[in-house]
């Protein structure tokens, strides 16, 4: 019996491509274990968004070097394996197997030319048609399953690596979308997670055409799927029709992720993100007259070359303006290959940890402040767990809130299995920054 242990870094992709890559390896016929000093086949599914998830790898990689030797195999996959193909064998010598996300269709013929004895093998082609629709995905969550709908990305953000390491856009059709969905359905899945570097560019390439405002209206008519999310909208691609859609059908999740990076036009020009300040509030003006309550989260890099004071006060008003339910918010990290890396007066270290902690400090009252309002308010949330710690089973409402609650009539934690999975209304009972808090609605 063959064994492998796989350690997965990054996004909710990479979290999906593991899943296809574990339900690849079991299919063939090997079992996973959760230690990498049992595992035969050692993998580490990487990301290269910022230089410190890419150093991650490297430095697992030194960890069991010495295991090399003793027949262990060592494969890097991901997005570090297409950003820097051969030369990961340089950088670490006890690495076999070297293969992009856009090559795991390929992965049994690899691990066939792995088992021949072959020390080199890798997959790096960014070929189009080779998109990874596996029917053999194993998921780690048996009630909300993530579906791929478009791979890679056609966006040139400067400082991002994703259209290097990920490739050109392709989606799949809407009618391969709705089949894995009904299947998820029937599988007892009640939560879907639609997901892809850029969302909202997502086109049905066969002639039904749809677009992505039509795909989540068409995935949210799934008897027995309850919840759909998606993730991630770039707002260049975001319309109008996909906030009519969420106001449609409570089915699809009132939340948003609409990542703007910064709230300086002239920052987000040099950043070439494809649209101003202004075009981006029009979003989010959207989203506030929508006839439902959206929660609105975005992504924000602080540090990017060239910003001034100036535009980081822009975009610090700009978070005020907005009052996001979250945020993540990143120092500029200088990436291989692309266009910012040439850029001229990089902001220093200090300043760019000053300018976070600043952000984070403002939207952390902001998170207090909006939270606030649920108190007192019922909401339904998707049960995920029990924590042993606090003896509170831990919820997520439709807006992705994470909603603590005790249950008086439920407090043994040996109902879990029979919980997890489940829908239940919650009264708020309090609010801190980052979650709520509350008790078990019967009535
Ligand atoms: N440096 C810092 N943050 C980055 N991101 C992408 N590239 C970089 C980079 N070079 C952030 C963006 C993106 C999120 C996933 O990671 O905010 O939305
Ligand atoms: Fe990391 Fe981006 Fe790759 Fe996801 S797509 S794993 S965030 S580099």
């Amino acid at each position: 019996m063959k064994t492998f242990y796989i350690e997965t870094f990054g996004c909710q992709m990479n979290a999906h491509d593991s899943e296809k890559v574990v339900g690849t390896l079991l299919q063939k016929g090997y079992t996973q274990v959760q230690q990498p000093g049992d595992a035969e086949l050692v993998l580490y599914n990487t990301c290269s968004i910022r230089d410190k998830a890419e150093q991650k790898v490297f430095n697992r990689l030194q960890q069991f070097k010495r295991d090399a030797g003793k027949g262990k195999i060592f494969g890097v996959i991901g997005c570090v394996a297409q950003q820097e193909g051969d030369r990961i064998f340089e950088r670490a010598p006890h690495v076999s197997l070297v293969a992009g996300s856009a090559s795991y269709t390929r992965l049994p013929e690899m691990l066939v030319q792995l088992e021949a004895g072959n020390r080199r093998v890798t997959g790096l082609s960014l070929d189009v048609n080779e998109t990874f629709d596996t029917p053999f995905t194993r998921r780690d969550n048996p009630h909300r399953a993530y579906i791929t709908i478009i791979e890679g990305c056609d966006k040139a953000c400067a400082y991002c690596v994703v259209p290097f390491t990920r490739g050109p856009e392709r989606s799949r059709t809407g009618e391969s979308v709705m089949r894995e969905a009904r299947s998820l359905a029937e599988l007892g899945y009640t939560e879907i997670q639609l997901l892809g570097q850029n969302v909202n560019s997502y086109r049905d390439p066969s002639p039904a055409g749809w677009d992505f405002a039509r795909l989540i209206a068409n995935t949210g008519t799934i008897a027995g799927i309850r919840r759909v999310r998606f993730t991630t909208s770039h707002p260049r691609d975001f319309v109008k029709e996909i906030i009519d859609a969420i106001d449609e059908n409570p089915v699809l999740c009132n939340h948003v992720h609409l990542p703007v990076q910064s709230g300086s036009s002239s920052v987000l020009a040099r950043m070439q993100r494809q649209y101003s300040r202004d075009q981006y509030m029009r979003r989010i003006e959207w989203m506030k007259n929508a006839k439902r309550e959206i929660a609105i989260t975005t992504d924000i890099i602080v540090g990017f070359p060239g910003e001034t004071e100036a535009d980081f006060r822009e975009t610090v008003r700009l978070a005020e303006e907005v009052e996001y339910d979250s945020m993540f918010i990143f120092k500029y990290s200088k990436r291989p290959n692309t266009p910012a890396l040439q850029y001229q007066d990089q902001v220093p270290e200090e300043e760019k940890t000053a300018r976070l902690m600043h952000l984070q400090e403002r939207q952390r009252a902001i998170q207090m402040r909006r939270n606030g309002r649920y108190v007192g308010h019922c909401e339904e949330v998707h049960v995920e767990g029990f924590n042993m710690a606090t003896g509170q089973w831990i919820g997520r409402t439709a807006q992705n809130k994470t909603l603590n609650f005790h249950d008086p009539e439920l407090p043994a934690p040996r109902e879990a299995a029979t919980r997890v999975g489940r829908y239940l209304n919650v009264l708020v009972t309090r609010a801190g920054p980052n979650s709520l808090a509350g008790e078990r609605h019967t009535a």
